[in-house]
């Protein structure tokens, strides 16, 4: 919008939240307060972004300049209330050039926010002509808020805080939002006139209503359908109640795109996601950060997936995974670890009570069991065998282990890396590999077996075990040795 100026104000303290923390940066769906409520200013492509800060400026600066670079920090020194908070704002935006036309002033704790309801009021504001206008809503429980004090044809008067207001101003529900837009001109002339004579000692940027009906100005309310989108979080109790309801939205927004949601209380989806159509999440599942799911794959339940992409048509059941590709119709789980840099290839597998970490598996390659792959390239088609280890660190450093394709290899291995299996390879059960295995060779455990006949019948006579190694021999009349003689 030309000729617009927003003014987010974030340099209250945030004591209630009882964090190191500031109160703004404490993230809802994965992106903190403040940046929902840019997100939603930049919606309205304002002329420029004014954000107050205060004294943890050094936590909250970089981290508004980091989402929307041109936005303008202005420094408030002490925290003396919203009108004084304006005043600076205003201030750092002279500086940079004349601000005309209209300013919209809101919060930066309300991460609901709509860039589509902004719009909607500020529009409304440059239409009216009017000096001020508040975006209003009406709440069962209106404590703690300003509340609107209309004259008998509706017209606003003033707003007044709560504890300034009188028993009969408490009574009434509809609040300020804490959202107003202002005339440029007239919100200039009425700041220094603002003065803290009440009962916060503060300066009420709320006290603009009356200074305006006092200049024969007009002021307006809009009421706004859904007032949980100006709702600001001062606690943990309300940053969880704002989650829970940004949660639902995001999710029901996933199931309008088609989408199948079994459980959406316990399914938790962060804003950057991005799903398919005919994607299914099962319950307790949460897609976290920069996570892509493509068509008809399955996730959950049980399922944490951060920053992870999963191909079309992928099985992903009860796996904790951060950045980790699944390819197109592989599956992964139950009970899978999957670290940075995995990725499964399509059609491939990575199965039960496995741990994988900075692993390329080429299509169709599977590691089905009880596995830790760990820094290694598997090539097309190969299986590694149940209970693997792949011993990517000799105490100092970490080393890479190939294993070519379509290579076979048997339970219980032990890679020590680095080293390289060849392409159509096999190994034995139990084969500790610290050499190269070439393509389409054996390799095998060195040491042959030994077996030391009757060695728990005679040294663990009486045991159970000897019993049923007796009772073995008598089956096949081999009786070689002498038990205690218990049949
Ligand atoms: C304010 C409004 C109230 C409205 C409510 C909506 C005033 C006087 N009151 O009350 O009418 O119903 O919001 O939530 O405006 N801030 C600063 N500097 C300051 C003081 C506050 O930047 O010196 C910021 C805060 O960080 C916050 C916002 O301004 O983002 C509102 O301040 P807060 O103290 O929460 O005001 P309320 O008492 O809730
Ligand atoms: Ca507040």
């Amino acid at each position: 919008m030309e000729n617009l100026t927003v003014i987010v104000l974030a340099a209250g303290g945030g004591t209630r939240m009882k964090s190191k923390t500031m109160k703004v940066l404490h993230p809802v769906a994965g992106r903190s307060m403040i940046g929902h409520v840019l997100r939603a200013v930049q919606a309205v492509e304002p002329e420029r972004i004014v954000v107050v800060v205060g004294n943890q400026r050094e936590q909250v600066g970089p981290h508004i300049t980091s989402l929307v670079p041109d936005a303008l920090l202005a420094v408030q020194e002490t925290q003396d209330g919203t009108g004084d908070a304006v005043r600076v704002a205003l201030d750092a935006a002279a500086a940079a050039g004349p601000v005309t036309g209209t300013v919209l002033v809101s919060a930066g704790d309300t991460p609901l926010l709509r860039g589509e309801s902004l719009r909607e009021f500020a529009a409304d504001h440059a239409a009216s002509g009017r000096a001020v206008s508040i975006l209003t809503g009406r709440v069962r429980n209106p404590f703690g808020y300003g509340r609107i004090v209309r004259d008998a044809d509706g017209s606003v008067l003033a707003i007044v805080e709560e504890k300034d207001a009188s028993a009969a101003e408490r009574e009434i529900d509809e609040i300020n939002s804490g959202i107003l837009a202002f005339d440029a001109d007239f919100l200039r002339s009425a700041l220094p006139r603002l003065s803290n004579d009440n009962a916060n000692g503060e300066y009420y940027l709320t006290d603009t209503v009356k200074i305006a009906r006092e200049d024969g100005l007009t002021v307006g309310g809009h009421l706004i359908d859904d007032v949980t989108e100006t709702e600001g979080a001062n606690d943990r109790a309300q940053l969880a109640e704002l989650g829970r309801q940004m949660n639902a939205r995001i999710v029901t927004a996933w199931m309008k795109e088609g989408v199948t949601v079994m459980d959406p209380a316990t399914t938790w989806i962060e804003d950057d996601v991005v799903l398919e159509r005919d994607v299914t999440i099962l319950p307790n599942t949460q897609l976290l950060g920069a996570t892509v799911v493509r068509e008809d794959a399955v996730i959950g339940p049980d399922t944490s997936l951060k920053d992870c992409e999963v191909g079309v048509g992928a099985r992903v059941l009860r796996t904790h995974a951060e950045l980790a590709v699944v390819g197109e119709s592989a599956t992964v789980g139950p009970f899978s670890y999957l670290r940075p840099g995995t990725q499964v290839g399509r059609s491939g597998k990575v199965g039960a009570f496995v741990e994988a970490k900075n692993a390329v598996l080429g299509d169709g390659a599977k590691v089905p069991h009880l596995s830790y792959v760990g820094d290694a390239t598997i090539g097309e088609g190969t299986n590694i065998g149940a209970g693997t280890i792949f011993a990517n660190y000799d105490g100092v450093n970490k080393h890479h282990t190939v294993v070519g394709a379509h290579a076979r290899t048997g339970s219980n291995n032990t890679f020590i890396a680095p080293v390289t299996i060849g392409d159509g390879a096999a190994t034995g059960g139990g084969t500790v590999v610290r050499e190269d295995v070439p393509p389409g060779a054996l390799a095998v455990p060195g040491a042959k077996q030994r077996v030391i006949e009757d060695w728990v019948l005679e040294r663990r006579r009486g045991t159970k075990q000897a019993d049923a190694a007796s009772r073995a021999h008598q089956v096949t009349g081999e009786v070689t040795g002498d038990s205690d003689g218990s049949e």
